[in-house]
């Protein structure tokens, strides 16, 4: 690109050229912005405040959104920040040239203060002249009009009068040039999208910044944000005008230093060098777009675990999202062929790059590493042999070439595949999901697990024989058990007692091994072993927590509970009764294991019978 154009820095990254460092570029914006009376403001979490409608901080806008509809804002009516950010939109884009789930948002704000004639003239001086981009490599869009809000004709003089030319200014209409609101209510207005040209030739006539060949990529969006939509759809006017804008940090390094996507920049060259050196195979050809896919999610998930309000991988919301991210790396890396955990060694790149400017990812290093470790040592094993039932489930397929919801679900509630990653293996293949069926069948397991929960007392004991009397010491033993071979992560879902067996639900992701159910089976047969008594204690809800108990029912009982305590295998609230010493159950064996809804496991086990 700009090799004309000679910028008033150079620097040497991995061997690269780098004009303008992401820290410079910073600086350098910040700066411009401060010198024009705007307020630095910190990044906010990537997990937004007080806003259900949406899982992640979208845009810098989004913490500022009270001050968009009229609160005052103690820094003043001119802000500036770096946002990081998250959106799942672009998801299924990942691995082109510049679509990222994880990004930072250079943005700055007018609440009530300048509009559309300071905002457009600044980040024009910026680009052009700051950052030296050339006036030809841009293109703008404007607000076409419809029946609320007119042509922003205001916003086209503007960026004529500043030096653009009117074939590099593009009308378009609210699909294209209407902004927000960022979650289902709230500030929204027309605005103006800023456009790089890299270059390449137009794919056909109707070639312009709204088209998706790759000629253009959007860098900045400035939103005219003097309108809020309400909860019926509507609109109303905002008491006043505000302006928020957006520029995408990887994509302003491309128009800057002249790469051809946002991998070539210094923010993922690190993450690209570490996965060469660890596959031992090049960005390029076949590979690139496992490793770009590997490279972007490792680094949107440790922003995510290294986040203050950071959530684990989970089944819902925030969590799952985490968890898709996670697991398609781990299948990427399979594809380069790498079966061991890359995701720690890569986070580690991330923090190193990072660390400075947000120094939680160093913090939470521990937590990052655990939570990657544990995510993988879940999916790692399962994955495999779910890949294999794919594969069958694929190749016994009709003429629709459409999997049902039913196998898709058992894909999930087997071997943990989330349904987008289900999707993703189907379209490499040229076949189908049934989507809809997947999800009738995932509320209706919900639904069975809730009433589960909900009777999960009534579900207790049969009679209170002595055979059932030490099945159910022998379910406490193996609650311990699972959790000690499983993780303290395992909660107790349900449980049912006959004279013959005891059936036990708990929490858990996939299901068990050979070994782990050896392991859990070993564990209670020691403690049988060891003939330990039983004791029965009473305290306080609070003293209970304090000392380890487990238990689902604390609701079940008042300021005083009853604990039974197992002296280094057990400790639960429970009502009892108990067998008095762990040596009445004789032995324990596990029957069964199998899944019971989505994300909970069942045990059946039977112990030794006689007096
Ligand atoms: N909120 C605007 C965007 O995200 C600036 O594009």
């Amino acid at each position: 690109m700009n090799e004309m154009n000679v910028m008033n820095e150079t620097e040497n990254m991995d061997e690269r050229k780098v004009r303008i460092s992401w820290q410079t570029l910073r600086e350098k914006y910040i700066r411009f912005f401060t010198e024009r009376g705007h307020h630095e403001i910190p990044s906010a979490s990537l997990f937004p405040e007080n806003d259900p409608s949406v899982l992640f901080t979208t845009a810098g806008m989004h913490p500022l959104v009270p001050y968009l509809l009229g609160e005052k804002h103690p820094r003043g009516t001119r802000l500036v920040d770096v946002q990081k950010c998250l959106r799942t939109d672009d998801i299924d884009q990942v691995g082109d040239d510049t679509h990222l789930t994880f990004f930072e948002m250079l943005g700055n704000w007018s609440l009530g203060d300048y509009f559309k004639d300071e905002s457009i003239s600044m980040s024009y001086d910026f680009l052009t002249n700051h950052l030296e981009i050339p006036v030809e490599k841009l293109a703008v869009t404007v607000f076409e009009g419809d029946d609320i809000v007119p042509a922003d004709l205001e916003s086209k003089a503007i960026w004529m009068r500043n030096g653009m030319k009117e074939e590099q200014i593009f009308p378009y209409g609210r699909k294209e040039n209407w902004w927000g609101p960022a979650g289902r209510t709230g500030p929204c207005g027309p605005d103006t999208e800023i456009f790089y040209d890299m270059g390449k030739p137009k794919c056909g006539d109707e070639c312009g910044p709204a088209c998706h060949c790759g000629k253009y990529v959007e860098i900045w969006n400035n939103v005219f944000m003097a309108f809020s939509k309400n909860a019926d759809g509507s609109y109303s006017t905002l008491s006043r005008k505000n302006v928020d804008t957006g520029m995408g940090m990887e994509r302003i390094l491309i128009a800057i230093n002249g790469y051809r996507n946002v991998y070539e920049s210094e923010l993922f060259q690190p993450l690209v060098h570490a996965l060469e050196t660890l596959s031992g195979m090049r960005n390029e050809g076949e590979f690139e777009l496992a490793f770009r896919i590997i490279c972007e999610h490792v680094r949107a998930s440790t922003f995510l675990l290294g986040d203050p309000k950071a959530v684990a991988p989970s089944n819902s919301e925030q969590g799952y999202i985490l968890r898709r991210l996670i697991r398609r790396v781990i299948r990427m890396a399979r594809k380069l062929g790498m079966r061991e955990n890359i995701l720690g060694h890569l986070a580690e790149v991330v923090i190193r790059q990072y660390g400075e400017v947000y120094p939680e990812l160093v913090h939470n290093r521990d937590y990052i590493l655990e939570q990657f470790a544990g995510e993988y040592g879940l999916f790692a094993r399962t994955l495999d042999s779910g890949l294999k039932v794919a594969e069958k489930y694929f190749s016994g397929l009709d003429d629709t070439k459409t999997l049902s919801g039913d196998l898709a679900f058992r894909l999930y509630d087997t071997f943990g595949f989330p349904i987008e990653f289900t999707m993703e293996l189907a379209s490499e293949k040229g076949l189908r999901v049934n989507l809809q069926e997947f999800e009738e069948k995932y509320r209706q397991h919900q639904e069975m697990s809730r009433l589960g929960a909900s009777e999960k007392f009534r579900g207790g004991l049969a009679d209170d024989g002595e055979q059932t009397t030490r099945l159910h010491t022998a379910t406490h033993l193996l609650n311990g058990a699972l959790r000690r071979v499983l993780g303290e992560g395992v909660r107790q879902r349900g449980s049912n007692i006959t004279a013959e067996r005891l059936r036990f639900d708990f929490s858990f992701d996939r299901k068990l091994t050979i070994e782990e159910i050896r392991e859990v089976e070993r564990l209670v047969n020691q403690a049988i072993d060891e003939g330990i008594d039983v004791e029965c204690l009473e305290m306080t809800v609070e003293a209970a927590k304090r000392g380890g108990a487990v238990g689902v029912f604390e609701d079940r009982y008042g300021e005083t509970v009853k604990v039974y305590n197992i002296p280094g295998y057990s400790m639960e609230i429970c009502g009892g009764p108990h067998a008095k010493n762990t040596s009445e159950i004789k032995s324990f064996k596990i029957g069964k294991e199998e899944s019971s809804s989505a994300g909970v496991r069942r045990i059946k086990a039977t112990i030794g019978t006689g007096p």
